[in-house]
């Protein structure tokens, strides 16, 4: 998402130099992202540049928000965490057979994931917080493009935005006219944690 967004021009296209004020403004106006939310990810961001700025490049640095078990990217072990992997997709967005994705489907297909990285890699390693992010990354895709009560979001936007790194604006998607809350988005993690036990 944060590439899509760069992609658009809510955040400097070269990728550098970002700043936590700049995540606020730029999620604000691309998603109505509660600033509460981005602070809650962007903090974490800022730890792998030097705690004012970042360039999305150093979000690859392993540890801090990038973690083993991605829907769509390789583990660290293997070499290359960063590209786009379309075999590791293609295995999560078969669970995504239906026009909309549920709480349910999106759980199962986190899970799955997660069991076959573990399965292949023998430095598998997720720490609590690398949970709670994964869990997190889960339930913001099902808010943008869904609900954050209910999930439901538009398979078709959600395999745009992880396939071409954009926005589905052509496609129908806008941005919400209510906050996307904090709040909001870890109560959906409580709902697929509890699809996942
Ligand atoms: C402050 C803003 C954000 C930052 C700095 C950020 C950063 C990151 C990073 C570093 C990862 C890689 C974690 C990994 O899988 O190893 C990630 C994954 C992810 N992010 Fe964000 N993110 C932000 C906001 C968002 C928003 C608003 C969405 C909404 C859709 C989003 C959706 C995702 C998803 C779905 C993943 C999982 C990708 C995968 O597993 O392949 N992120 N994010």
């Amino acid at each position: 998402m944060v590439n899509s967004v760069a992609n658009h021009g809510y955040l400097p296209r070269n990728g550098l130099n970002i700043s936590l004020p700049d995540l606020i403004v730029a999620f604000t106006a691309a998603l109505n992202l509660d600033p509460a939310a981005t602070t809650l990810v962007g903090n974490k961001a800022l730890l792998s540049g030097n705690n004012v700025t970042f360039d999305l490049d150093n979000l690859n640095k392993h540890g801090i928000l990038e973690h083993d078990g991605s829907l769509s990217r390789n583990d660290v072990y293997f070499g290359d965490n960063h590209s786009f992997n379309e075999t590791i997709w293609t295995s999560v967005a078969s669970h995504f057979n239906q026009s909309t994705i549920s709480i349910a489907t999106a759980a199962i297909a986190r899970k799955e994931r997660l069991q076959a990285a573990a399965a292949v890699n023998p430095a598998f390693s997720l720490s609590a917080s690398d949970t709670q992010f994964s869990f997190i990354e889960t339930a913001l895709y099902l808010s943008i493009f869904g609900s954050v009560e209910d999930g439901n979001a538009v398979t078709e936007w959600v395999k745009i935005m992880f396939e071409q790194e954009r926005l589905p604006f052509q496609e129908g998607f806008t941005t919400s006219e209510e906050v996307v809350t904090a709040a909001g988005i870890l109560g959906l993690v409580a709902k697929l944690a509890a699809a996942s036990a």
